[in-house]
């Protein structure tokens, strides 16, 4: 940390009903990119390295506090809501007066680390505002200057003249300030105004009577600042954060079919010359190595795909490990825990679920591998299926190298196929399966003399 810039209290506003979502969940629990509002505020202000951070809630009983209880936050609820100044005053125990203490909006999401740092570094012992120019300013805060171009005070728009309305610099809501002042200011807030509120935006005038600089910064995009009210905000919004990454991973080499048909829920990172189809979904931590091709409409959570490896279309891996020059797809399943070597292939319908694929093996057509060890250059025929079940508890199912299971095989686990056995078509399994031996327990095939085909009554 730069030794000029104070340490940092965060107050996060998050006490708002969201009337406009028409949801009972409260508004910053809606996700965008796959995680509530609140937590990319919450994730954005980790990164700053706060001394304290201070979630003020309002709406849905505690269940905002239970759903962001991974973060050593302070819970405040505000009840009644009585305005941004009031929220702020909630939290006013809980920050010590040495700090800074930044605000933050939990409805506003894509807050990005860089802006607030620039506001950190603005400061001085004064206040920062985080301010934007909009052509259509309508519903905010204008930031009203003196003929010097100081700033004076933030009118909101329900109590401002004609000629104030004309202002298109606003107020975006965020706002630093010395944390022992605010304290001062936050004390002395009136609500006769237009709306009768405690407006946190009154402590701009305080400061300015103090002879407190009043600094302004702007973020770097617009789209850090949008907050949201509706669903239709939150559905654009959304659509904004993805355009954004697309065109980061486009920026950085990666082959897109079309950036507009990406959703990246998480973080994507990529090796030289992935290429990616449309409609593709990716989730949590993804990492796709060098020379990666992902089908359309294929889903990849928490998974690292390595160098080479094809993934045809309609695949769904999650929380598995995919290694280099694999074929995986179209339409294949690889569930949590299953982690596959090098030049393995999984074709279409094939489920795979905690298992180990040694190098060079292939299950290529409808099968079910759970709970399993499969060793190198094995060949799962078709239908082969792994009973993992007994119904009470999981067994798991060891498959030696070399070894081949015939098609529509049932291995009833727990059992062992030797290295090299091969299995016939539709095996039983139900005892281990000797190295490097063929092993059959479906029927002898016989031809009944004489039998006839029944014949309709007449
Ligand atoms: C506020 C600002 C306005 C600014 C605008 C930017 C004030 C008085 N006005 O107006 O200058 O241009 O934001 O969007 O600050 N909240 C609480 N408790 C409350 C009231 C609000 O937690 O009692 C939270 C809301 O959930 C929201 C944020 O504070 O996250 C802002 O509240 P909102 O009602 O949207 O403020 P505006 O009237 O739009
Ligand atoms: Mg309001």
């Amino acid at each position: 940390m730069n030794d000029t810039m104070k340490p940092l209290n965060i107050v996060i506003l998050a006490a708002g009903k969201g009337t406009r979502m028409y949801s009972d969940k409260p508004k910053v629990l809606h996700h965008l990119a796959g995680r509530p509002l609140l937590q990319h505020v919450l994730d954005c202000a980790t990164q700053l390295q706060p001394r304290q951070v201070c979630v003020v809630y309002g709406h849905g009983g505690e269940a905002v506090p239970q759903a962001m209880s991974q973060y050593s936050a302070q819970f405040v609820l505000q009840e009644p809501q009585l305005g941004t100044g009031h929220a702020v005053q909630q939290a006013m125990p809980h920050l010590d007066d040495g700090s800074h203490t930044l605000v933050l909006y939990g409805d506003v999401p894509l807050m990005q680390h860089a802006t607030l740092h620039q506001m950190q570094h603005a400061a001085g012992n004064g206040l920062v505002l985080l301010t934007v120019n909009l052509e259509n300013p309508v519903g905010y805060g204008r930031i009203v200057r003196d003929a010097e171009g100081d700033v004076q005070r933030i009118v909101e728009e329900k109590d401002a003249t004609p000629e104030e309305r004309e202002i298109s610099e606003v107020n975006t809501g965020i706002l630093l300030a010395p944390t022992r002042e605010l304290r001062a200011w936050l004390a002395k807030l009136q609500n006769n105004n237009a709306q009768g509120e405690y407006y946190l935006t009154d402590i701009v005038a305080m400061a300015v009577e103090q002879g407190l600089a009043v600094h302004t910064a702007q973020p770097a995009h617009a789209w850090e600042v949008e907050g949201i009210n509706s669903k239709t905000q939150l559905a654009k919004l959304e659509r904004t954060w993805q355009q954004v990454q697309a065109a980061h991973l486009l920026a950085q080499g990666v082959t897109l079919a079309d950036p507009a048909r990406i959703d990246i829920r998480g973080s994507l990172a990529c090796g030289r010359d992935v290429e990616i189809d449309v409609g593709c979904i990716f989730e949590g931590d993804v990492n796709l190595g060098d020379n990666v091709r992902v089908g359309a409409y294929s889903v990849i959570r928490n998974a690292t795909i390595a160098a080479g490896t094809r993934i045809a279309p309609y695949s769904h891996i999650d929380s598995s490990q995919v290694g280099a020059n694999c074929h995986i797809g179209p339409f294949s399943r690889l569930r949590p825990g299953s982690k596959l070597a090098d030049e393995v292939h999984i074709g279409n319908f094939v489920e795979v679920k905690n298992s180990e694929i040694a190098a060079g093996s292939k299950a290529n057509h409808l099968s079910y591998i759970g709970d399993s060890t499969v060793g190198s250059k094995v060949n799962i025929g078709a239908g082969t299926i792994t009973a993992n079940y007994d119904g009470a508890n999981k067994h798991r199912t060891v498959i030696g190298d070399n070894a081949s299971t015939g098609a529509n095989s049932v291995l009833i686990a727990p059992v062992t196929v030797g290295q090299g056995a091969t299995l016939g078509a539709a095996t039983v399994l139900r005892k281990d399966a000797p190295e490097n031996q063929l092993t059959i327990t479906a029927g002898r095939q016989q031809t009944v003399p004489g039998w006839k085909r029944p014949e309709k009554k007449k």
